[in-house]
Formats: structure tokens, C-alpha cells, sequence
């Protein structure tokens, strides 16, 4: 099936769904969990097949079994719960029929049709389903952010705030800005929160880039039909993607934190490698008109969790040769709440920047 919001050639990012034959272990409310414990050691795919509670349960035992298993607090015995509690619960399925799952008291998740509209039957893990359902929650939801009227509706996959300090630094910069507001470039838009607060300030157009296709596909479609779809324009592409027109503006909230090797999974919205600041410089530089400014927002968090050293807006400044400071504004994050379990000290001195830089 066509989907005229996904322009053509653009894979969505989606949990992998499994089709055709594959042996099952059934799970159901009388089967004995020790039973499915030892199928998920033995590698086999347990499927649940009565209730979706049972699959929480399931995982509930799972999680219990391991930290025996592993007790010790040590950082090596809790990275190899995770590993294995992330190896062993992805064996445990749910199947989706006709977009919907097909156990009883499941909730419902409008992804299953979004996401997979040309497969109707297919399977999924248990967490991957767990996840697709928090962010169904948050799309329909949606989330309320400062300065901006409506709420944003995340897509499945896309980034967006749950911390504003920034958000209230940019949009407090937006407020005095006196340069002129024709255009501007938004690098990594997201879930265009940046581009929103651009144009209720006044910008008559804003160019949007993401890698992430879904941050494409999802914009689109908040902004169909909308007075948005006029003055945001996006290309799915690296940095500035299609974007080569001079403009007076270019913002970009990158990833706050560096790569390194033993991470798992790597994110684009959070972690960056080694070529994207100095790249990025290289290509605002062509980019921006002569009196134009390139605003970045960003954090101490990769030096505060002593991720790293360095700076990469600092390093800029003092080695890159292209920029210089035009202002610097920081503001503290507030202490994490009390609620929050882990061990989140770091937070009282984390700070987040916005740096205005000008051609040198
Ligand atoms: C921290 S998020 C910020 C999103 C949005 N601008 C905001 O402030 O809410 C960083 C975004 O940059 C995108 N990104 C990362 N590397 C990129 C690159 N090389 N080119 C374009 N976008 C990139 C990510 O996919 C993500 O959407």
C-alpha cells in the first residue's frame, strides 16, 4: 500500500517485524513460567498467546531469575544482566493480526497500521511492543512545550524534549534577536520544535534536514494541511542536506554526548562521532550570510559524566578559524526529581548552553 506521506525511497526506522514459519514455545496462563524460563535459555521463541498481562508477567519472572543469577551491584555483573535480559526477552513474542495483537486485553497500538501498513500479520518481540506502545502514548498524548501553542505529537523513533532549559534559552534569544528573519537553516529538526519556535518569532521560512526518516515522515505529517507546511520546508539528509542557499540563521541542538566503542546501540540524537562539529562548522561557513549568526544549543553533560574533555563549540572557537564568539548564555537544569531512583547527583551541576557564533 502507498502511504503519500512517506516520500518515495524513504525505509522508516520500525522494529524489524518477523514473518513466515518460526517454532514456537506457547505460552498461556496454566503454562509453568520455570517452563518458558528454560525454553528462553534454550533459545527457543516463546509465544504468548492468552493474555498480554502474561507477557509482562513473564518478563516480570525473567528480570527475577537473572538478578539471582547475577547479584552483585559490580558495573560488569549489571552489564551482563542487561545483556543477557535483553537477549533472552526478545525471544519472547507477541503476533499481531491484522495490525492488531492478538492476545486478549491488549492495548491498542495505531503503530502496528502506521508503521507496517503493506504487512497486516507479522510477529514482534515483547519489548519491542512495549516500546511501540509507550510511544503511542506520547504521539497521542502529545507533549507540551514552552513557548509553543500546540502540542507537539512525537512520531515513533523521533527525539523530543522532556527537559526544557534549553528550549527556554532559545526561545529567550528568539525574543531579542534584531537581525533579519527571512530565512533559516535548522539542522537535525527533529520534531521541529526549533523551526516552530523560529516561526512564531517571525521567520518567514525555515529549512529543516534530519537523518533520522522518521523525524521526515513525522514532521509531514504534522504539518499537513497546517500554515506550517508553508514555512517549513525538510530534506531528509546529513547537515544541510539540499540546502544551499546563504541564509541569516542556522540553529542545530545536536547530540550532546561523544561516541565511544562499548555503547551498545548508537543514537543519532544523542551521540555524535568525531567528524559532525568540525564538518558542520565547514559547511555553516558557506552557508551563512556575512552578517548571519549560527546559534547551538548544548550541554557540559560528556564532560559532567566524564564522557569527555572536550568541548566541540569550544574547540571550534579556538582552533576551527572560521568562527567567533558572539555570545554565550547557560542556565542551570534543575535538580532531578526526587522520585527518580537512580543515582542522578551529576544533575545539580549540569548546565545547558546556547552559543551565538559570527564569521570571523
Ligand atoms: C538532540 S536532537 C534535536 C532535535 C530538534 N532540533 C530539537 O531541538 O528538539 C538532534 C537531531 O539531529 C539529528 N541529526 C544527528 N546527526 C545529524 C546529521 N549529521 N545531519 C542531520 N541531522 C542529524 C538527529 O536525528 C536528531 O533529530
Amino acid at each position: 500500500m502507498e502511504n503519500e506521506l512517506i516520500p518515495s525511497g524513504l525505509k522508516i526506522n520500525r522494529p524489524e517485524p518477523i514473518l513466515g514459519e518460526v517454532e514456537l514455545v506457547s505460552f498461556v496462563k496454566e503454562t509453568a513460567i520455570q517452563d518458558a524460563i528454560q525454553a528462553l535459555f534454550s533459545g527457543r521463541y516463546v509465544l504468548i498467546e492468552e493474555f498480554y498481562s502474561n507477557g509482562l508477567e513473564l518478563l516480570k519472572e525473567l528480570q527475577h531469575f537473572l538478578k539471582k543469577k547475577h547479584p552483585n551491584e559490580t558495573f560488569l555483573e549489571q552489564r551482563e544482566f542487561r545483556a543477557e535480559y535483553r537477549k533472552l526477552s526478545n525471544l519472547i513474542l507477541i503476533e499481531i493480526r491484522a495490525h492488531q495483537l492478538n492476545v486478549k486485553k491488549a492495548p491498542l497500538i495505531g503503530w502496528l497500521e502506521k508503521l507496517y501498513p503493506e504487512t497486516p500479520d507479522f510477529l514482534l518481540s515483547f519489548p519491542q511492543i512495549q516500546g511501540l506502545n509507550s510511544a503511542w502514548q506520547w504521539y497521542c498524548n502529545g507533549v507540551v512545550i514552552p513557548g509553543i501553542r500546540d502540542k507537539v505529537h512525537p512520531y515513533y523513533g523521533v527525539y523530543f524534549p522532556t527537559r526544557f532549559e534549553h528550549i527556554h534559552l532559545f526561545d529567550n534569544w528568539l525574543k531579542h534577536y534584531q537581525g533579519h528573519k527571512k530565512t533559516a537553516i535548522d539542522v537535525g529538526i527533529g520534531s521541529g520544535i526549533l523551526s516552530f519556535l523560529m516561526v512564531k518569532h517571525g521567520f518567514q521560512k525555515s529549512f529543516g534536514t534530519d537523518v533520522n526518516p522518521n523525524a521526515i515522515v513525522g514532521l509531514k505529517e504534522a504539518m499537513d494541511g497546517t500554515k506550517l507546511a508553508r514555512k517549513i520546508e525538510i530534506d531528509y539528509g546529513h547537515l544541510f542536506g539540499k540546502w544551499e542557499k546563504q541564509t541569516e540563521l542556522i540553529v542545530f541542538n545536536p547530540p550532546w554526548l561523544p561516541a565511544s566503542y562499548d555503547l551498545g546501540r548508537l543514537d543519532e540524537a544523542i551521540y555524535y562521532n568525531e567528524k559532525l562539529f568540525p564538518d558542520f562548522f565547514e559547511e555553516a561557513k558557506n552557508r551563512l550570510l556575512p552578517e548571519g549568526r549560527v546559534v547551538l544549543l548544548f550541554s557540559n553533560l560528556g564532560q559532567i559524566t566524564h564522557l569527555t574533555k572536550d568541548h566541540p563549540i569550544a574547540n571550534e572557537l579556538l582552533h576551527g578559524g572560521r568562527f567567533e564568539l558572539d555570545k554565550c548564555f547557560k542556565k542551570a537544569v534543575k535538580d532531578a526529581s526526587t522520585k527518580t531512583k537512580r543515582n542522578l547527583h551529576w544533575r545539580s551541576t549540569e548546565v545547558v548552553e546556547l552559543w551565538v557564533l559570527k564569521l570571523k
